[in-house]
């Protein structure tokens, strides 16, 4: 039981859920009496190490409130209690190295939406944990909703029963053009330098393919690369057999800068997409920041995104295996 541990009382917090019996995201507060700082929390996170993986693990995500985390450095400190393995993040977000582990969350406008995913779903090796630290709680807006992966993949099953095992045996093919440099008027406007740590194309290319990418040059200095065939779902050890929705066909069909498709080519139709956000929304946690929070998500379990949010706001990130 989660309130076996003497370190820690089980709290609540808005927008929270119950998801097959578990709270979603979990609370874990400063015992009854207890002050509630960095120094004691470190000590009952390398106490009870197992027993917090557990912990991510059975309720998707685990939220420590109440424990005045104040910055990078202490935020740091926590990540590394637990010796998880750092992952290095790649990806289309611009993002920032801040201390040690911990970068900025994407650092997009804070005016626009980020769309629900599972953080580098279309890497081949993806963090297992994401975690977030606030720093500074938005004055209006900015949550970090949640969304419970296998009860997309249940609906989509309800209503779309043929196109969901249409899409799983043929697989997903996604495209997504970067451009030469980094843009962050836009969310997705990390350049393909800075993305792949190189000016070089052959080298560009060579560290493209080897995260599983074909690379297209554009005549303007961009680069279409090219994914797939990749999965629609996948079931994880550990997680009750659930079947989670490990895709971002969402956020990529349709855009600018983006597609997905069946990976022979034939289309997903708009509807089904369509229909597909809405059940995201629908089944989304709405969690709600509190400055000093610190946020651990399952990323095998969990979608997860950024509401437009008034500035300030600084929330940091760290992924580990
Ligand atoms: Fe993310």
């Amino acid at each position: 039981m989660e309130s076996s541990c003497k370190y820690f009382k089980v709290g609540s917090c808005e927008g929270q859920k119950v998801i097959e019996g578990e709270a979603m995201p979990l609370v874990l507060q400063p015992p009854e009496g207890g002050s509630g700082n960095t120094v004691g929390l470190l000590a009952a996170l390398k106490e009870n190490k197992e027993w917090f993986e557990k912990l991510i693990i059975k309720n998707s995500a685990v939220l420590l409130r109440g424990f005045h985390v104040k910055n990078a450095h202490e935020f740091n400190d926590i990540v590394e209690a637990f010796g998880w393995e750092d992952i290095r993040y790649v990806g289309p977000a611009p993002r920032t190295h801040v201390y040690k582990r911990v970068w900025t969350a994407n650092e997009g406008p804070l005016s626009e939406f980020i769309y629900y995913h599972h953080e580098m779903v279309l890497i081949k090796e993806f963090p297992e944990k994401v975690i977030l630290f606030c720093e500074v709680p938005p004055p209006g807006g900015g949550e970090t909703p949640i969304v419970p992966s296998f009860r997309v993949t249940e609906r989509m099953l309800e209503e779309y029963p043929e196109m969901v095992e249409e899409m799983e045996t043929k697989g997903l093919r996604y495209t997504f053009t970067a451009l030469s440099k980094d843009n962050t008027s836009s969310m997705r406007g990390r350049g393909w330098e800075d993305a792949f740590g190189t000016s070089d194309r052959v080298e560009a290319e060579k560290r493209g393919k080897s995260l599983g990418m074909e690379m297209e040059w554009l005549a303007d200095g961009g680069v279409k690369t090219i994914l797939g065939p990749r999965p629609l779902t996948r079931v994880f050890e550990g997680r009750k057999g659930r079947r989670m929705w490990f895709n971002t066909v969402v956020g990529m069909h349709g855009n600018e800068l983006s597609s997905a498709t069946m990976a022979d080519a034939s289309e997903i139709p708009d509807e089904v997409v369509r229909r597909c956000q809405e059940i995201i929304e629908e089944e989304s946690i709405q969690f709600k920041w509190e400055m000093g929070d610190v946020l651990f998500l399952d990323n095998l379990a969990l979608l997860h995104g950024r509401r437009p949010s008034l500035p300030p706001r600084k929330v940091l990130v760290a992924t580990c295996k």
